[in-house]
């Protein structure tokens, strides 16, 4: 079964990154939502394509969330694909993490992307058919050090969108996750660099090839896509691995970073 990505398509975090490539992508979508904050970059993107419109949205807000939809609904009759693709990280000992960050992280990684997908999901259960792209992540798989919050934002979305596809196997509603490695996008600069440098370039996957593999990955109506062999390896290999010997290579890192001055 295929989601009918050439219908009314919502992509969040299309300003930036993973969100942005998937929309240059989506060519076949009779109408593309474009959602983020920054306006004038949708507007941009939008100015490239022939099938866009632009939605600004603060996503941490709730209420802005449902006059989104409203609104696609409201203009279009209904949605046909939410692609749950906008969340930031917070990396760093979590002792010293700001708590404002933290709040908009969990607002962004999960009461967003739960409250988007409650809102969509009753009309594509009713119409038989239609799509939820959520964007995960490798850390929704097997964990690490410092980034505990961004985790443990990760693994819920992993088992929510488990959990929702196993709900809603027979309804025509396709359900499926991406899990990437590192990727080349704005997120670092947000998300901070705990080990003091940049990921090397070499170990990041293009955010054009990570949008185009998590696509086809829906397109076949997969469970979950991890795209990339070197970020299919690290996720695997960490999926694989026993707990106690991950606890036995990360119990150091803690008190290194601890080690390197209270910013860390
Ligand atoms: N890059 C990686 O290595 C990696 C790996 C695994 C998973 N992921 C996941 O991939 C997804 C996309 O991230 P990315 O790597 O493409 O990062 P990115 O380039 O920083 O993009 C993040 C997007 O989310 C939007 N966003 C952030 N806060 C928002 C808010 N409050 N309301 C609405 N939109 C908001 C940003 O737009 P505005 O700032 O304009 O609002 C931007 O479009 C995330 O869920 C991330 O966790 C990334």
């Amino acid at each position: 079964m295929s989601p009918p990505l050439d219908g009314v398509v919502i992509v969040t975090g299309a300003s930036s990154g993973i969100g942005e490539a998937m929309a240059r992508q989506l060519t076949q979508a009779r109408v593309l939502v474009l959602v983020a904050r920054r306006k004038e970059r949708l507007d941009a993107l939008a100015a490239t394509l022939s099938n866009a419109e632009v939605r600004p949205c603060d996503l941490t807000d709730l209420d802005a969330c449902e006059a989104l939809i409203a609104g696609i609904e409201a203009d279009h009759g209904h949605v046909d694909v939410l692609i749950n693709n906008a969340g930031m990280a917070d990396l760093g000992l979590f002792e010293v993490a700001e708590p404002d960050k933290l709040t908009r992280m969990i607002d962004l990684n999960v009461r967003a992307l739960t409250f988007l997908t409650r809102r969509v999901v009753p009309g594509l259960i009713a119409r038989g058919r239609g799509g939820i792209l959520n964007v995960s992540s490798g850390y929704g798989l097997t964990w690490m050090p410092v980034a505990a919050a961004y985790v443990g934002t990760k693994y819920y979305v992993t088992a929510f969108t488990e959990a929702l596809r196993s709900e809603l196997y027979g309804t025509g509603v396709v359900v499926t996750q991406v899990n990437p490695g590192p990727v080349k996008t704005e997120l670092e600069a947000i998300a901070g660099t705990p080990m003091g440098r940049p990921m090397p370039d070499w170990m990041q996957l293009s955010p054009e090839q990570c949008a185009r593999e998590s696509l086809q990955a829906f397109r076949r109506g997969r469970a979950m896509s991890i795209p990339g062999w070197l970020g299919w390896l690290m996720i695997t290999s960490g999926r694989l691995s026993p707990s106690w010997l991950l606890r036995l290579v990360y119990w150091p890192v803690g008190g290194y970073l601890r080690a390197q001055g209270p910013s860390s």
